[in-house]
């Protein structure tokens, strides 16, 4: 059987909790023999940075590197918690990691589950994947202020799109679409943001050459998010940047269920570096250490990390056994380690 070597980085607030269910799952699905995980935790985030105040040190990166994959809770500091710089975190550790393993995917599943309600009267069959960008765009911190506290201050963010950048994402996008209903939509605002949607727009058209099998569309970003509520399911892949991704993968999450069922790989698809799974949610620090958080976003992110480690039996397991534990129990509130042994032992069972 295969080893591999896996990074946990549970993180602040509800992080620990999730990912110990995570971890049960993981070691309940690959019980079996399939494969052999050794866990190595990493203690980063906002706690880490009030005791030591470190964010991401090179030494923790190189370390981190030489995993086959990480598995991520949720980092960062409780509102209003003045002890911690605004977006400190985020940007210093959690961003940092992204774009320094050069996880260009940021992979984002929205499937309403049967027994998941929607807020959507009749939503349909909703299963799309959004292929966010996740190395370039508006969070790059390219910008600055001018005049920075006067009344002539003149604050920029400009969005880095990279040819190189663009393609590669979009190239993954389309190799995702032909193994799913093989169709792509492309979400952006070329009419208005013209330098970056046209470099979208001309890579979309020329990696589609490569695709003729897979249907192309194109949605401007606020008509992609009324579709995302009036007919989410007409979508099948779609691929945009990272604000915009950020944005409407937030939407498809609600129109799924909620967040504390979104799952994430942030994806390295030439494996230079590890991949690293995430669910969409954050720390939630009000909820923390009750046992009241949701596992399965963290759960499912186990099994979107099994299929990039080329378990892809393990990951249907995974995947089966929450569909299964939800179209039983539904989403009534059950403690976290409840649900994470109701989804192990369904595993366990076959
Ligand atoms: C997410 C989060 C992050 C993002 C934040 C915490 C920086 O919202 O994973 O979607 O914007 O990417
Ligand atoms: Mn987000």
């Amino acid at each position: 059987s295969q080893a591999f070597s896996l990074a946990v980085i549970p993180g602040d607030g509800i992080g620990p909790e999730v990912i110990a269910e995570a971890v049960k799952v993981l070691r309940a699905a690959v019980a079996g023999g399939a494969a052999g995980f050794e866990l190595a935790e990493h203690k980063l985030g906002a706690e880490h940075w009030l005791a030591t105040g470190e964010t991401l040190p090179d030494e923790t990166l190189a370390r981190l590197r030489a995993h086959n994959a990480i598995l991520f809770g949720a980092v960062g500091a409780a509102p209003g918690d003045a002890r911690i710089p605004s977006g400190l975190i985020e940007r210093e550790m959690l961003l940092k990691l992204r774009f320094s393993l050069d996880h260009y995917v940021n992979l984002r599943p929205a499937k309403l589950f049967q027994g998941v309600p929607s807020p959507l009267a009749s939503p349909g069959e909703v299963d799309f994947v959004v292929v966010r960008e996740g190395t370039e765009g508006p969070y790059v911190g390219n910008g600055g202020a001018l005049r920075e506290g006067t009344p002539h201050e003149i604050a920029t963010e400009v969005s880095i799109n990279t040819a190189h950048g663009v393609e590669r994402v979009v190239r993954g996008a389309f190799r995702r679409a032909r193994a799913r209903r093989r169709k792509l939509t492309l979400v952006h605002k070329h009419t208005v943001l013209v330098h970056a949607g046209h470099l979208w727009r001309r890579t979309v058209e020329a990696v589609g050459q490569e695709f003729p099998d897979v249907a192309v569309d194109y949605l401007h970003i606020d008509a992609a998010t009324i579709f995302m509520v009036t007919d989410p399911a007409r979508f099948d892949v779609i691929v945009t940047d990272n604000l915009f991704g950020d944005i409407i993968t937030d939407l498809a999450a609600a129109v799924t269920g909620g967040i504390g069922l979104a799952a994430s790989g942030n994806i390295n698809m030439d494996r230079t570096a590890p991949s690293m799974f995430e669910p969409v949610h954050g720390p939630a620090p009000d909820i923390a250490g009750q046992q009241k958080a949701a596992p399965t976003a963290a759960i499912l992110s186990v099994a979107l990390m099994l299929d990039h480690l080329g378990l892809a039996e393990a990951a249907a397991r995974v995947q089966e056994a929450v569909e299964k534990d939800i179209a039983g129990r539904g989403t009534a509130a059950r403690a976290t380690a409840e649900i994470g042994d109701a989804i192990a032992s369904l595993l366990a069972v076959g």
